[in-house]
């Protein structure tokens, strides 16, 4: 009997992707308590139980892979008052013209938002208190596998490739600069802890056909039919389009406005998306929790999880509060 139960489990899954049990991601580490990128936010998700830790991806000036989700410095640190002439014509401080010395001399806060100069999350951490810095991309590698190794846990990493063609058109090379990088620290290769991220899918042809990366590769999906990045989204969500992917790359990540569609909870409805990519082989990792801004379909983060991760069928999460998503995986999976 106990045999043709799983022989019914196995065929009623068959043909899909979906992990058993769904992944935490700490998206800018624990962002919701400590400022985003932090190795203080990181080594708090640690503690808090993710799966895995993810890393924003600039370059310095003189090369070097800082963990930053901006190309410019402007809304987490105190660059304005340190390097007050170092601006571009359009007011920005981008890291691509600072080095890394420079940027050591940096402090970094919880994220303003520019336009009126206030916290972009007022309940998070205090502006200004303690003492904060950008790390480079080894630094954080070196952290996660120090806390793996003191802890016995396996976290995994999440590295984000941010404005790669950008970079090029700078005349800096972001791709090839992180690769080897992530290759020495034992993250290529497809069983290796590590899903590599971008927005851009013509970085990703780039990853998979020019530079032979093997490893798990997340295509990341804005919302709206054409992204910022010139993709094709709509297309990309179509079963042409998941299909032409799963040759590609190994799962999609998709915004929550794509799984759960609607105006409030009385309305909503959750998509087939999900399900969909699964039939392709493609996991679906979405974002972001945020439980000082949920998306206006769904009432509390509980609920945020339950629609997300058992109604739409996704296989992890992006949060800010990584607690909150473990808590809600162990309450609802019995473990
Ligand atoms: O990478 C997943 C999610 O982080 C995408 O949004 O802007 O926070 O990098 P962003
Ligand atoms: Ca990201």
């Amino acid at each position: 009997m106990k045999f043709i139960l799983s022989l019914l489990v196995l065929l009623a899954t068959a043909g899909s992707a979906r992990s058993a049990t769904p992944l935490v991601i700490a998206h800018r580490g624990a962002s919701g308590y400590l400022p985003e990128h932090t190795l203080a936010a990181k080594a708090m998700a640690h503690a808090m139980g993710a799966d895995f830790l993810e890393q924003d991806l600039v370059l310095t000036k003189d090369n070097v892979p800082i963990v930053l989700h901006d190309i410019h410095l402007d809304t987490v640190t105190n660059v304005a008052r340190i390097f007050p002439e170092r601006h571009r014509p359009d007011g920005h401080y981008y890291a691509l013209d600072f080095t890394l010395a420079e940027i050591r001399q940096l402090q970094v806060s919880e994220r303003l938002n520019l336009k009126d100069a206030q916290p972009e999350f007022p309940g998070r951490f205090p502006t200004g208190q303690s003492s904060f810095h950008i790390s480079t991309l080894e630094e954080e590698l070196q952290l996660v596998q120090g806390l793996n190794k003191s802890t016995g846990r396996s976290v995994g990493i999440y590295p984000e490739l941010k404005k790669a063609q950008w970079h090029r058109s700078q005349g800096q090379d972001l791709t090839r600069a992180v690769l080897p990088i992530l290759t020495r620290y034992g993250y290529a290769g497809k069983d290796a802890q590590c899903w590599l991220q971008s927005f851009e899918l013509s970085e990703v042809h780039l990853l998979r056909a020019e530079l032979g990366w093997t490893g798990k590769i997340l295509l990341l999906l804005e919302g709206g039919p054409k992204d910022a990045d010139g993709n094709d989204t709509q297309f990309a969500c179509t079963e042409a389009g998941l299909k032409e992917l799963s040759h590609l790359v190994d799962g999609i990540g998709p915004a929550f406005g794509s799984l759960i569609t609607g105006t409030s909870p009385s309305n909503r409805r959750v998509t087939s998306l999900a399900t969909r990519a699964h039939a392709h082989h493609l996991a679906v990792h979405a974002y972001t929790v945020r439980a000082d801004a949920l998306p206006k379909t769904v009432a509390s983060t509980d609920d945020l999880h339950h629609l997300v991760l058992e109604e739409a069928q996704a296989d992890g999460v992006f949060s800010d509060f990584p607690d909150l998503s473990v808590r809600w995986i162990h309450r609802a999976k019995g473990h």
